[in-house]
């Protein structure tokens, strides 16, 4: 008896609060039992990730795709049973043509010069590292782990667009520093760039390059607000912002409004730094502006070192959802599309390009480089490597594996030693699996890649080389024979002096 009432009495309680409180009607209208909904809702993405789904379903990152990162960053080994799980017979299916004369590349870890000619401090990057995401976006021990285990690894962590942190430091790893519209790092008191503040952190060795973010590929053109509430003294620290003053990231920059503005602000930045290289991420949207800025670099002489295109499928902190789903090129279309800029103007020897979205099998990166990138970046890869179980909570500070969080009680449980351990372990197991399926396709360096290697069908009947399937445009084509490509129009309404179509 007395039990019943004292597992009674709670529920009563409950149920007579849910009848008086004025902000849930199913509550005030059938206390108690509609929390069995509101229960299963919370547990929804766990119940469906655990119980419902199969190991190719489950988004943004099926089972499948999780399961290679943990696996790769425990070092287990990443074979599989039976034979593909994948529809092979339904666009748009893709798969890398392999040689008869298959080769067994030497080479452990592939390199890629950055740099423009003449750059004074030119940067060997890995062909995969980490992906910007900013300490506050992510914990102390989140970031210090990836940084250290850059470093173990030999790859670049990038910054995001909060600045340096003293976390950052203490992992030791190859930073690339980012610049967004806020210049944390650089910001003089108006929110415009302040260029001493910029050359004296742009000087510290561990700085290797330097990345302006024109956008985001999961929120491209929407700036942000980081709440006066969030800004902790050591936020503040790596912001080079005041504690608890609330703080905006404009949707544009406000030291350039033009392609050749943008040129001129890179080349500053470049010599500020002392001669680092210095490049721009973006995610593609209005095409003639990518070819705007090759415009502007052919009329200057003036280069970025680097471009890295983020895909619209890409992650983030937090994001309004019509930009999450429908604004931006997804990777492979903005990916395209700037490997034919380059291309066709007959700049991508200077110019090296990156990119990032999803890209976290061997895979992925060979068809990313096949068409184009010299080097891939991940962070959700990276994130996976740390633990992250995609529990999707990553905005609200309540992460349960202590990485998107800046609760001290929560980030306990990520030990950095522990985990720089397996960031490393995740890169090289990747790249060497990148390694063997170049040995299969008769190549011995992710470079030799050619869109010939990469099959995309089309139809259920029909698979093309992606050459034909994505009509690429030839060396020097925008030049010579602009009329004959599918970017004619765009071409003609490219201008190097504004981002604005020419008609
Ligand atoms: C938690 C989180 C924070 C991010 N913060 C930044 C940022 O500060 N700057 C930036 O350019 N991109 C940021 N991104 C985007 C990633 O750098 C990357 O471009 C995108 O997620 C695509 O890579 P992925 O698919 O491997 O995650 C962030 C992504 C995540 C998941
Ligand atoms: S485990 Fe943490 S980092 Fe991963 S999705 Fe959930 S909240 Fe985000």
């Amino acid at each position: 008896m007395i039990y019943t009432a004292v597992a009674m009495t709670p529920l009563a309680l409950i149920g007579l609060y849910d009848l008086f409180q004025r902000k849930h009607t199913l509550w005030r209208n059938y206390p108690l039992i509609s929390r069995v909904r509101w229960i299963a809702e919370e547990l929804h993405p766990f119940l469906r990730a655990y119980i419902v789904e199969s190991e190719t379903e489950g988004r943004p990152f099926n089972l499948e795709d999780r399961a290679l990162v943990y696996r790769r960053a425990k070092n287990v080994s990443s074979v599989e049973p039976f034979g593909s799980h994948l529809d092979i017979d339904k666009p748009p299916y893709e798969w890398l043509a392999h040689s008869i004369a298959a080769r067994h590349p030497e080479e452990a870890d592939p390199r890629v010069r950055v740099g423009a000619p003449g750059t004074a401090q030119p940067y060997s990057a890995s062909v995969l590292n980490i992906s910007a995401m900013s300490f506050g976006a992510l914990g102390a021990h989140a970031i210090e782990a990836l940084s250290k285990g850059a470093s173990m690894g030999g790859f670049y962590h990038d910054t995001g667009e909060g600045g340096v942190s003293r976390y950052h430091r203490q992992g030791g790893g190859d930073l690339v520093w980012e610049l967004g519209s806020g210049y944390f790092g650089c910001r003089a008191a108006d929110g415009s760039f302040d260029a001493a503040k910029f050359a004296d952190t742009a000087s510290d060795p561990q700085i290797k390059m330097i990345e302006v973010k024109l956008s985001q590929g999961a929120k491209p053109g929407h700036g942000g607000v980081l709440p006066g509430e969030k800004v902790t003294p050591e936020i503040a620290e790596a912001r080079g912002i005041e504690v608890g003053l609330t703080c905006i990231s404009p949707p544009a920059h406000s030291s350039f409004s033009t392609p050749i503005e943008m040129l001129e602000f890179v080349a500053r930045l470049r010599d500020l730094s002392g001669g680092k290289p210095v490049g721009i991420k973006f995610a593609v949207g209005n095409r003639w502006e990518t070819l705007a800025i090759c415009k502007a670099m052919l009329e200057t002489g003036l280069r970025v070192d680097f471009m890295v295109v983020d895909g619209g499928e890409g992650g983030t902190g937090a994001a309004p959802a019509e930009f999450l789903d429908h604004v931006g090129a997804p990777l492979r279309q903005g990916l395209v599309l700037t490997r034919n800029a380059l291309v066709g103007t007959g700049l991508k020897d200077d110019v090296r390009l990156a990119c990032s979205g999803k890209q976290i099998s061997a895979f992925s990166i060979a068809a990313s480089m096949a068409l184009g990138a010299d080097w891939v970046n991940t962070a959700r890869g990276f994130m996976f490597s740390l633990g992250c179980i995609q529990s999707l909570n990553c905005h609200n500070n309540t992460c349960p594996t202590g990485i998107a969080t800046t609760d001290k009680t929560r980030q306990r449980g990520l030990v950095v030693e522990e985990k720089a351990i397996r960031v490393r372990n995740f890169q090289r197991n990747t790249v060497q699996a990148l390694m063997e399926v170049v040995g299969a396709t008769g190549c011995v360096h992710p470079s030799e890649l050619t869109p010939r290697h990469v099959m995309h069908r089309v139809t259920e009947d029909i698979a093309y080389t992606a050459e034909r399937a994505y009509q690429l445009v030839q060396p020097g084509q925008l030049l010579s024979a602009p009329d004959e490509t599918q970017l004619a129009r765009e071409w003609r309404m490219a201008q190097a002096h504004s981002f604005q179509p020419a008609d």
